[in-house]
């Protein structure tokens, strides 16, 4: 059997939106996409929303729409995805890193504070693996040093946390349609804020920092990243399944709850934080020999991955700009030993049992997962 690490769920709907659009004379940025933006923000609660061509694009409109310029430094958590850290570099700032909590795998908002210097301008925040970092204490910290935060709520759509779902906290936050993703444009993302000037920016620079009453005025510096109605419509379908969606996410996470339980000594289950709506893009486990577990996975045909196996201070592409920083210990041990398990929405019963028997026997030669000591 070969199970695949994740799945999008496109059907006819999708096809037929795609095709209505085709024909409908109109593929650019138009009416597809204010509707997608406005039917978004109704979902998160926010007051507006941006759409681009990716994530990444999110996050470099999210630090040019708030300022973060040269010599400004923004704090983001050691294990990320490396769009992150690209996005302050395209800013001319400096990322520098804080270590991530034990059990949520989020930045950890202690060490964020130790991290502060008079230059820090932003913290931008991961929601990892679909469950909500703690934006009360980022935001506590954002209030008394005068600073921004950012969700990155890639993984995360879907989910909440006290009431409010995910995409809504700090002052900005962005999301991701890529097609592994909890929703999908195929590419694509999204930035919500409550803001309406961070919002006006956030279009300017979406469109090559155009001043949208004067065509070739160039107000701010920009890039090309816009969305198209072709994407949003697809879009559109996926936003009405995402409950749909979700609730499958849900329903094979829970069972990987039930069947892995009595490996516990071998692999550290996923922890939910009280008064959260996990948003289940990944299902994170942690065991012992990592690498060689996922080699006879692969060997069987069922496909994981290590998100992020690499600490962004060990990324060749930031050689020069962590020297000898080894202060991680959180990030380190987790990035040494997770691996994200096949999850999606459409998961067959017998996918995963035969996902959970692979795990078994992989295991059975691993050692106890380590008690991690700081
Ligand atoms: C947490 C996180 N940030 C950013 C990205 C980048 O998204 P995109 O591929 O849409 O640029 C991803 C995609 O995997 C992600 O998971």
């Amino acid at each position: 059997m070969k199970v695949p690490w994740a799945e999008p769920v496109l059907d006819e709907q999708e096809i037929n939106a795609v095709v209505e659009t085709m024909r409908s004379g109109w593929v650019g940025p138009g009416p597809n996409v204010k509707q997608f933006e406005q039917r978004l923000a109704e979902y998160v609660g926010v007051a507006h929303a941006v759409a681009v061509s990716s994530d990444t694009a999110a996050l470099d409109t999210a630090l040019k729409a708030l300022g973060v310029g040269k010599d400004d430094e923004v704090i983001l958590p050691a294990m990320s995805y490396i769009a992150g850290a690209f996005a302050v570099a395209y800013q001319g700032a400096r990322a520098v890193l804080a270590d991530i909590d034990p059990r949520t795998y989020c930045i950890d908002p202690a060490d964020v504070e130790r991290r502060i210097t008079p230059r820090t301008r932003a913290i931008v925040a991961v929601d990892y693996a679909g469950q909500v970092a703690d934006y009360d204490a980022l935001m506590e910290i954002a209030r008394r040093h005068n600073l921004f935060v950012v969700e990155n709520a890639a993984q995360s759509l879907g989910g909440s946390w006290r009431g409010q779902q995910a995409g809504a906290f700090g002052h900005v936050a962005v999301t991701d349609f890529h097609t592994a993703k909890l929703i999908t444009t195929v590419d694509g993302g999204m930035l919500f804020t409550n803001d309406a000037e961070v919002a006006r920016r956030a279009r300017i620079v979406r469109s090559q920092g155009e001043d949208p009453t004067q065509k070739y005025l160039h107000t701010l510096v920009g890039n090309n990243y816009k969305m198209n109605d072709i994407q949003a419509a697809i879009g559109l379908v996926q936003l009405r399944r995402l409950p749909e969606l979700h609730a499958g996410r849900v329903r094979v996470a829970e069972r990987y709850n039930r069947l892995l339980a009595d490996l516990a000594d071998r692999i550290r289950l996923p922890y939910v934080q009280p008064d959260a709506v996990h948003g289940w893009f990944s299902y994170a486990i942690l065991v012992e020999n990592r690498d060689e577990v996922q080699r006879q996975l692969k060997e069987q045909g069922v496909d994981t991955r290590a998100s992020w196996a690499i600490p962004v201070y060990k990324q060749p592409a930031f050689a020069a700009s962590f020297p000898g920083d080894t202060r991680y210990p959180v990030a380190d041990f987790v990035c040494a030993r997770v691996l994200n398990i096949p999850l999606f929405p459409t998961m067959a019963e017998a996918q995963q049992d035969y996902v959970v028997e692979c795990l078994r026997q992989a295991v059975a030669a691993a050692p106890p997962v380590a008690a991690l000591s700081r």
